[in-house]
């Protein structure tokens, strides 16, 4: 383990890409796109951070961490939150999870199921939806990529990491419940903006990753025609290539494990790489 894995990435102006990973629907892909992006733009020289929003904990699981909360003495972001402690202090590296070695060039602020006590510690705070957007300037600059990975609904937390963005990536599936999960994302984000924009907030999605689509019309004509749809309705906003079906997905995240570490050969891993490269995060 060199120390150079371990030392926190210092500040050298870069221009750090802020990317909100979001649904108004549960279940779209998020946590698994954010640990293999993550992953990869590690792996590709990028030096990354992911902040998990979610109680539910599964970026943090996937990058290495089972059960955050069992360490009472590690900060989670919700501790951030309470003024324990900063971001800085709260950064940890990315691990293999079984191995538990280090992975070069990521870092993460781990969840806690503590966070869905996010809207009571924040009740009274002026213009609280920006709690985010004031935590992270200690990160910017020190990171080419900080990854935002949200929980399943359009609550506090999520608001809060779509003012902060820089690229707000709205994830679906090709199926009805998920697909509406990007309207209702995008009806968010237009009211938020009516408040926020003058603060810089992004106006709407930059981008939309499918993140578990269907082969062909075999598969079931329903799925396949609302990712049709879902491609004519925002057209280049929908990165190629969709993430297609794959059994290896859930098997890595059983073993938690980012898919592109899990089986790099497996379809939906090399479709992963070139979601990543689509968007712009490594050549
Ligand atoms: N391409 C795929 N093929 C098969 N299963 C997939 C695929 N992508 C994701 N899944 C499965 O879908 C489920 C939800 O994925 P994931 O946890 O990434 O979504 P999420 O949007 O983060 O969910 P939440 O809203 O609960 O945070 C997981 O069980 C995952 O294994
Ligand atoms: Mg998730």
């Amino acid at each position: 383990m060199s120390t150079d894995t371990l030392t926190k990435p210092a500040d050298r102006g870069l221009p750090t890409r802020v990317l909100t990973l979001a649904s108004g629907s549960a279940g779209s892909g998020k946590s698994t796109l954010a640990g293999a992006l993550a992953e990869q733009a590690a792996a590709h020289g990028r030096t990354v951070c992911v902040i998990g929003l979610d109680r539910q904990r599964d970026v943090s699981r996937l990058l290495g961490y089972d059960d955050p909360d069992a360490d009472e003495n590690q900060l989670t972001l919700i501790d951030v939150v309470d003024g324990l402690g900063t971001l800085d202090q709260a950064l940890v590296p990315g691990r293999h999870s079984k191995t538990k070695e280090p992975i070069p060039n990521l870092w993460l602020v781990l969840e806690s199921d503590r966070l869905d006590s996010l809207s009571l510690k924040l009740a009274g705070v002026t213009a609280r939806e920006m709690w985010l957007q004031r935590l992270l300037p200690q990160l910017i600059g020190r990171f080419d990529i900080i990854l935002l990975d949200c929980p399943g609904n359009l609550d506090l937390g999520t608001q809060g990491a779509l003012i902060a963005a820089t690229e707000i990536v709205g994830c679906t599936k090709s199926q009805e419940k998920e697909a509406r999960g990007l309207t209702a994302l995008e009806d968010k984000i237009a009211d938020l903006h009516k408040s926020f924009g003058v603060m810089g907030m992004r106006d709407g999605l930059d981008w939309i990753v499918i993140g578990e689509g269907v082969t062909g019309i075999s598969q079931g004509k329903v799925y396949f025609d609302i990712e049709r749809q879902v491609r004519e309705a925002y057209g280049d906003l929908v990165v190629q290539p969709t993430i297609r079906d794959d059994v290896k997905v859930p098997e890595s995240y059983s073993a938690s494990l980012p898919v592109t570490l899990y089986n790099p050969k497996t379809e939906a891993a090399i479709a992963y790489v070139k979601v990543g490269k689509a968007m712009k995060l490594y050549d």
